[in-house]
């Protein structure tokens, strides 16, 4: 699965690993921080409850799990043409590569520019943000901005600038995924933080909890307004610890050690365990080119189970 949220730091490319690692019996599957849902939705499960504290992020997914594609389309179409934005699934390339005289590297940024602009503000403007209104405004910015990533200022300002990309087949495609895919399992999406008492009773309830934290040595745009501390850290090894304790089973992503860096909580945590297990992550398995890159990042990426 795909996230139709290209969300930095998503785990697409690393399901195939996962999957090996995660139990195979689960009926209720946490995917805790759940981001743009990519490993909740890949998993077989008979129900995945996906948490994340970012309201928008969760406000988004249920948005684009209440219609069907068709009806959704049909909206996404309309305020395409409102905002005078390119839509090369529908159109092509060329049409607007003529009108604008793009570059290549430019993409439709050109093309683009004034409409996506009005459309962020008019998003901003917008006081209700879990509206429908809102959140078909809020997905439209995601396809068109920078890196199709989403980022908040601290008023809550939608504040990326514009990014190369359109509506286009594959922007459509992993929408449609998406939409079946949801349609096809029981789930729930909650905001909420990991430290809620509300939340651990659901983790105390779940047969299994997969956890993908912001990485406190690491540097994706949801750091940048999450504050993610050692004391986080350390907030989210006492969680796990009870859920050990508790005998759930889990399992949790991070990065140990990167170049100039290393995550202390985490490594004195799992020092002298034999009831954790270490499963060491290749992030760019599938290309043996980006192999050298990895290593020379000397980044440790891993799966830490404890089951
Ligand atoms: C590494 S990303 C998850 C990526 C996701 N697994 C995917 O595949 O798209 C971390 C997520 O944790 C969320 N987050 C940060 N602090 C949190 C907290 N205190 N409680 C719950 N979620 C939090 C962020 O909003 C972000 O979506």
């Amino acid at each position: 699965m795909k996230t139709p949220l290209n969300y930095t730091g998503n785990k697409s490319r690393l399901m195939d690993q996962f999957k090996n690692h995660f139990p195979k019996d689960v009926n209720v599957f946490v995917d805790l921080f759940c981001g743009g849902a990519t490993v909740g939705l890949s998993v077989d499960a008979k129900k995945v409850i996906f948490i994340d504290n970012n309201i928008n992020v969760i406000n988004l997914l249920k948005h684009l799990s209440k219609y069907n594609f068709d009806t959704l389309l049909l909206r996404l179409e309309t305020l395409v043409e409102k905002y005078g934005l390119s839509y090369s699934a529908k159109h092509g390339y060329k049409k607007y590569k003529k009108l604008s005289g793009e570059t290549d590297n430019n993409g439709f940024k050109e093309y683009n520019t004034l409409g996506y602009y009005k459309l962020r503000s008019d998003y901003n403007s917008v006081k209700d943000k879990s509206s429908k209104e809102a959140c078909d405004l809020l997905y439209l910015l995601v396809v068109y901005a920078f890196n199709n990533d989403m980022r908040f200022n601290r008023s809550g300002e939608f504040n990326l600038p514009i990014g190369k990309t359109d509506l286009n087949k594959n922007n459509i495609e992993k929408l449609k995924q998406y939409i079946d895919r949801v349609k096809k399992i029981d789930c729930d999406f909650i905001c909420g933080d990991f430290r809620e008492e509300n939340i651990k009773k659901i983790l105390m309830d779940a047969d299994f909890i997969y956890a993908d934290p912001p990485y406190l040595i690491g540097n994706a745009v949801y750091n940048e307004t999450s504050n993610w501390t050692e004391q986080t850290e350390q907030e989210l090894i006492d969680l796990l610890e009870l859920l050990n304790k508790s005998k759930k089973r889990f399992a949790v992503s991070n990065v140990l050690d990167k170049v100039g860096a290393s995550n202390k909580p985490l490594s004195d945590w799992l020092f002298n365990r034999n009831d954790l297990h270490i499963v060491d992550i290749d992030y760019h398995y599938r290309g043996a080119s980006y192999n050298k890159i990895n290593r020379a990042a000397r980044e440790r990426e891993v799966l830490i189970k404890n089951f």
